[in-house]
């Protein structure tokens, strides 16, 4: 018996990489495989040509120069590289990094990891709708700051805190300020023109490209920012990203991001509207289940949701016609429950409790219906035994 495949609403873990998009790589996979960095040949020009016009492209959608784009291999590096790099920027100085609690953890591991070279970290609680109060940040801001990083974007939550108020405090106490946008790009307006942002992490695999890429804007002016590189060898991305650059996911990424501007407003209200839909129906449901985080100042397609008294082994079991996100570590398979839920406030069996529900470019509106009749059913399975 063929058994059809579950509803894909894990939009936040990844996306599909779009057919306009894939269109876009074939050629670079086929005639025009040279290496952007073979300066004596054709193939290498026309390589270098296309990355040059992506990083326009990319550079474009966020009001930037195309020379403050590092390309990375995805927005772990590049939140590692702005951590790493802005901390040993000047050697044997020490420094430290503030975050808040609910940062994803390509954000906090690498700041603990800067113990073992003399920094330290911070970690700023957030409020019980997991935004986080710019005064609290001000507040952790001390003499040896180096760097303030603050996400765009939960990735559970999708929670929006006030990056560019966060970012002015920074630059008013001589901070450099990052904000991880792996979540945030291309969802919402997001220029950096007229905004203190100094460094901002982003990945192609969120807004439906390819995985594997992703890039690192560096403000080159007022103030210029110095990084020390993580990978060295030949000199790529100004010194800063040493490595062969991937040419067909470069060009993937920049049509992926074009169209996801182009469409985000319309997309926007679309996915609200479902995402409002998916809310009401569980509300009504499931009464008893508890949204995480700020619903006005929160990411069109996310909800999450925790459901008191229930096992969340049993209802990810449960829910297996569904393709959602738990409330635990998944990702490193441990089981542990999710930090964010944690510095919330809910206590360890509701976290593990919860769903995150990812919508996105390919989420139709009988899916949300499907979707909340799924979850009242596994909650009632639970409740009736
Ligand atoms: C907020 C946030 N930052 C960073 C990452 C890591 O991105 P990548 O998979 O491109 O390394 C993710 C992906 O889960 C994310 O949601």
């Amino acid at each position: 018996m063929s058994q059809s495949p579950p509803i894909y609403l894990d939009h936040q873990a990844t996306t599909p990489v779009d057919p306009r998009v894939l269109e876009a790589m074939l050629p670079y996979y086929k005639g025009d495989f040279g290496n952007a960095s073979s300066a004596t040949h054709a193939f290498g020009w026309r390589a270098e040509a296309a990355v040059e016009d992506a990083r326009e492209r990319i550079a474009q959608c966020l009001a930037v120069d195309p020379n403050e784009i590092v390309f990375t291999s995805g927005a772990t590096e590049s939140n590692n590289l702005a951590i790493h790099g802005a901390l040993n920027a000047t050697p044997g100085k020490a420094g430290s990094v503030v975050a808040t609690a609910i940062e994803h953890p390509s954000v906090l591991e690498a700041a603990t990891a800067q113990r073992a070279f003399g920094h330290r970290d911070v970690q700023v609680p957030v409020a019980a709708s997991g935004l986080v109060d710019p005064s609290e940040i001000a507040a952790a801001i001390e003499d040896d700051t180096t760097l303030v990083s603050v996400s765009a974007a939960n990735s559970e939550i999708g929670v929006l805190p006030d990056i560019a108020a966060i970012a002015v405090d920074c630059h008013e106490r001589g901070v450099l300020f990052h904000t991880d946008a792996a979540q945030a790009i291309g969802k919402i307006p997001l220029s950096l023109a007229d905004t203190e942002i100094d460094l901002l992490s982003f990945s192609a695999h969120k807004i439906y490209g390819p995985k594997g890429i992703g890039a690192l804007y560096v403000r080159r002016r007022r103030p210029r920012i110095k990084l020390r590189p993580l990978v060295f060898g030949g000199g790529q991305e100004g010194g800063l990203r040493s490595g062969t650059l991937a040419v067909p996911l470069i060009v993937g990424f920049a049509r992926a991001l074009e169209l996801c501007v182009e469409e985000q407003e319309g997309e926007a209200a679309r996915l609200r509207g479902l995402r409002e839909k998916l809310r009401l129906e569980i509300e009504r449901s499931v009464p008893e289940a508890v949204v995480n985080g700020d619903l006005e100042h929160r990411l069109p397609g996310n909800l999450s949701v925790s459901i008191p008294d229930v096992d969340g082994e049993r209802l990810l079991l449960d829910l297996r016609g569904l393709a959602v996100s738990s409330g635990s570590a998944c990702s490193s398979g441990s089981g542990e429950p999710s930090h964010v839920l944690l510095a919330l406030g809910r206590d360890k069996e509701l976290a593990r409790a919860t769903v995150r529900f990812g919508l996105g470019r390919g989420t139709a509106e009988a899916e949300i219906a499907a979707a909340a009749g799924a979850l009242a059913a596994a909650v009632r399975k639970q409740n009736s035994r």
